[in-house]
């Protein structure tokens, strides 16, 4: 049965969806995240070096879109070390539980395979997000990507 919270729902990723994933990505980090990165920072995150290569890494994990009838609006996903790598909401939905429903999907199954905790990198944008919803920052850190450093937090959150 599919999760739904209003009138979103969730599902499963496939191949199909590789294009859409991309440009929520895409549009999240330029028009939401742009306001806790300097615009060297964005244009360093927001590339995609290889549809395809996306398109596998999507397709290795677990991956899950949340949709507003037809159209998807965000997504996530969850590695089988209990590593949520990606949570992107479509700027037009910002706000509006997207993000919560898509986390209660990864909870869901992280649960179901009998994972003891979830963690993830989270954004500057993102740790409020994941605070409000239980994760606690391990420790803050300094990444590099494509030349650029960020700040971002290893986050966790106990699921015992
Ligand atoms: C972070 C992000 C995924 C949150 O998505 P969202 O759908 O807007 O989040 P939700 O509406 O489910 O928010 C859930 C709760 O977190 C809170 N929250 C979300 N973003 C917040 C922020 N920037 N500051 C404070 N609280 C925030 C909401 O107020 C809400 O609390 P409530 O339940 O009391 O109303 C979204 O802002 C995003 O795509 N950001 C840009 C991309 C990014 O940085 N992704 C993370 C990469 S690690």
């Amino acid at each position: 049965m599919p999760v739904s919270r209003e009138r979103f729902s969730i599902k499963v990723y496939d191949p199909g969806d590789a294009q859409a994933t991309i440009d929520i990505f895409l549009r999240a980090i330029r028009e939401i995240a742009s306001r806790d990165y300097n615009p060297a920072q964005i244009a360093a995150w927001a590339k995609i070096d290889d549809t395809q290569v996306w398109g596998q890494y999507r397709a290795s994990r677990p991956t899950w879109l949340a949709m507003d009838g037809p159209t998807p609006i965000g997504f996530t996903d969850l590695k089988a070390d209990g590593c949520l790598d990606m949570m992107f909401v479509d700027p037009d939905y910002q706000g509006r539980g997207v993000a919560s429903l898509l986390l209660a999907t990864v909870e869901q199954a992280a649960r179901k395979q009998g994972l003891s905790r979830i963690f993830t990198e989270a954004s500057l944008t993102a740790r409020p997000f994941f605070e409000r919803n239980g994760f606690l920052v391990v420790t803050t850190q300094q990444v590099q990507k494509r030349g650029q450093t960020f700040i971002n937090f290893l986050m966790e959150k106990s699921l015992r």
